[in-house]
């Protein structure tokens, strides 16, 4: 699941390092990828997720500059070199162009906080693009984090996750925060159960001996492309579910965690049975159920329960492809192979539309789970093993 060929990169690298390292004082930022464990489609009703940042990061090599221009390099060539100059509005590149995100940052920066130096930057990163691990979360937190070096910005860290989600908005999908909050503030070794409005994480341990294993489905799932307009529509849903169980219920003031909290599912799911369309209600149920495996699955987490923790993920994906339709069939087949190859439980991650799978199972299942992988899903697609165990990582920060 690597991106360039490691000469390639280490060439583009040390060109940079040539070109702007002898008179400038080079930086360098990392932002970290996340998988979600559970508590998918769930972020923009502010009901409480549970992900943790991965291995596989963003980085950026830069020089901080006097003036407002940002060039940026990519040491992957599917990504042509782009340029702007910092302002608090501008016109986006083309949809799904890779430096609507580098602008997403910049404009927010500029708007909230004033920025106006840029930085003369090359990206790079292992972090797969369009596979829901939040590779388009982790680039505009480099970017940010790299604007702030140049501007000499301090934010707090739940500030900064906040406006890293508002700004990657920019880009024209309707995203909640999980995945700018887990890159910022992922803590190695733990999950963050992250609830929202107000912004805040509690950092939970994963027992020693579990392993979440995320496997590639090979199905492009662009967020800001073809998939955007799809994911946008089951937040639009979504948010016209509440707002008329609200209406109902006469408590227009409630967000959903404290409708669900006052009310209980089944009330709640009563009264949208006489207020939703079918569809409403189906994506309705998504969200009450997955918020209330949430909570379950970060309870497990603390017991070290982990059978109870694979069902509640069981349970996550059957809803996702089911009430939220936003599986495929190469996703159920992946959770459907890993169950059977001694998985506790598999789910789709992310958005879903394709994209990545996660499986919990035991230190000692991971080599026979990446085998079976391997010899059932990917080599009769004629492609190499797309499948690692996740490691929870440190979120963002300054390196050098
Ligand atoms: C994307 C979004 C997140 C979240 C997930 C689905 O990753 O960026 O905010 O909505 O999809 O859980």
């Amino acid at each position: 699941m690597s991106a360039e060929p490691p000469n390639r990169r280490t060439h583009q690298l040390e060109r940079f390092e040539r070109e702007f390292g002898a008179a400038r004082a080079l930086r360098r930022v990392v932002a970290p990828g996340r998988v979600n464990l559970i508590g998918e489609h769930v972020d923009y009703s502010d009901l409480p997720v549970l992900p943790m940042a991965l291995r596989q990061h963003a980085s950026i090599l830069f020089a901080p500059r006097d003036d407002g221009r940002v060039p940026l390099a990519n040491v992957d060539p599917r990504f042509v070199p782009r340029e702007f100059e910092i302002a608090s509005e501008f016109e986006p590149f083309a949809a799904g162009d890779w430096g609507n995100y580098a602008k997403a940052a910049a404009q927010i920066l500029a708007r909230d906080h004033g920025a106006t130096r840029g930085f003369d930057g090359v990206v790079d990163g292992d972090v797969p693009t369009a596979a829901g691990l939040a590779s388009s979360a982790a680039l505009v937190v480099a970017c940010a984090l790299a604007l702030c070096v140049a501007n000499e910005l301090a934010l707090e860290p739940l500030a900064f996750a906040d406006l890293c989600a508002r700004g990657e908005r920019y880009v024209g999908t309707h995203g909640g925060a999980m995945d700018q909050t887990v890159c910022v503030l992922g803590r190695a070794g733990h999950a963050l159960r992250i609830d929202f409005a107000p912004l805040r994480v509690e950092a939970v341990a994963v027992p020693s001996d579990w392993r979440f294993v995320v496997a590639n489905s090979l199905v492009i799932a662009d967020k800001s492309g073809s998939a955007r307009d799809a994911y946008n529509a089951r937040r639009a849903s979504c948010d016209t579910a509440f707002e008329r169980v609200r209406a109902a219920l006469n408590e227009p003031d409630l967000r959903p965690p404290a409708l669900l909290a006052r009310h209980g599912e089944a009330e709640l799911l009563e009264v949208g049975a006489r207020t939703l369309t079918p569809l409403e209600l189906a994506r309705f149920r998504h969200a009450l159920g997955e918020a209330t495996r949430v909570e379950r699955a970060v309870a497990a987490l603390r017991r070290s329960a982990r059978a109870e923790f694979g069902e509640l993920m069981n349970a996550s994906h059957a809803s996702l492809a089911g009430d939220y339709d936003v599986s495929c069939r190469e996703l159920d087949e992946l959770v459907a192979l890993q169950r059977r190859a001694g998985a506790n439980g598999a789910r789709l991650t992310g958005a879903g539309f394709g994209g990545c799978t996660v499986a919990l199972c035991s230190a000692d299942r991971v080599e026979p789970l990446l085998a079976a992988l391997d010899r059932e899903f990917f080599r009769p697609r004629g492609a190499p093993l797309a499948a690692f165990a996740a490691l929870a990582c440190d979120g963002a920060r300054v390196v050098e």
